[in-house]
C-alpha cells in the first residue's frame, strides 16, 4: 500500500484528487475521495478499463493522454498511477480553461487541430468530460504546447461495439468533437 501524505496533494475535481507519487516525481496517483457517499468512482473504473484496452491495442503515443501505470491501493483508498503532466520548467501544467481565459481560443487553433487528429488517428473515444477544465496545456517550451486530456477518456455508453469499428468510432469522435467546440470554444 502506498502512503499518501496531505502535503503531496496536487488538485481535486468533484470526485477525485491527485497526489504526487511518493517515489516517482514523474507520476501522480488519482484517488476517489469520499463524496456523495460514493467511495468508488464509476469514472475511474471507466477510465482504467479504457486505458487497459488502449494498452492491449498497442497505442503508440501518449502525447495527448497521461500514460497509465496501473492500479494501486493507498491509505486514501483505491487509486491508479498516471503520468504527472508537467511543463518544461517542471511545474505542473495548468488547465486549458486557464489559458483560454487569458488568451482566447483563437490562439490555440493549431494545438486544437493536432489534438483532435490524435483521437481520430488512434480511434480514442472521449466522453462529455472533454471540457477545458479537464484538459491541461503542457508547455514543452515557451512556444510549443500540447493539449492533454486528463479526465474524459472512454465512452458513456455500454454499447461499445461501434467503438471497435474504426469507421463508427471516428464518426462518434467527430460528433463529440463538434459538440465540444460549440459548447466551450465558440
Ligand atoms: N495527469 C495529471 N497531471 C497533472 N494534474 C492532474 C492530472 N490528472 C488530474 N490532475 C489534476 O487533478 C484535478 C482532478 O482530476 P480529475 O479532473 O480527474 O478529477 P474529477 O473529480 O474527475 O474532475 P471533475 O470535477 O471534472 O469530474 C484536475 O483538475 C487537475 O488539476
Ligand atoms: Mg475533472
Amino acid at each position: 500500500m502506498i502512503i499518501l501524505k496531505d502535503e503531496d496533494f496536487i488538485a481535486k475535481g468533484n470526485e477525485r484528487a491527485c497526489y504526487h507519487h511518493p517515489e516517482d516525481n514523474s507520476k501522480t496517483i488519482k484517488i476517489t475521495f469520499e463524496n456523495n457517499k460514493r467511495k468508488k468512482s464509476k469514472q475511474s473504473d471507466k477510465e482504467i478499463k479504457y486505458y487497459k484496452e488502449l494498452i492491449k491495442r498497442g497505442v503508440k503515443s501518449w502525447k495527448h493522454l497521461p500514460e497509465f501505470f496501473g492500479e494501486t491501493k493507498t491509505n486514501k483508498g483505491d487509486g491508479f498511477i498516471i503520468e504527472l503532466i508537467r511543463d518544461y520548467d517542471g511545474s505542473v501544467s495548468k488547465s486549458f480553461a486557464y489559458y483560454l481565459k487569458e488568451n482566447g481560443s483563437k490562439a490555440y487553433e493549431k494545438e486544437l487541430a493536432i489534438y483532435k487528429q490524435y483521437f481520430l488517428d488512434n480511434c480514442i473515444i472521449f466522453n462529455y468530460g472533454m471540457m477545458p477544465k479537464n484538459i491541461l496545456l503542457r508547455k514543452n517550451s515557451e512556444t510549443d504546447f500540447d493539449l492533454v486530456l486528463i479526465d474524459g477518456l472512454g465512452d458513456v455508453s455500454h454499447f461499445t461495439l461501434p467503438n471497435k469499428i474504426p469507421y463508427f468510432a471516428r464518426r462518434r469522435i467527430t460528433r463529440r468533437w463538434d459538440k465540444f467546440i460549440n459548447k466551450y470554444l465558440k
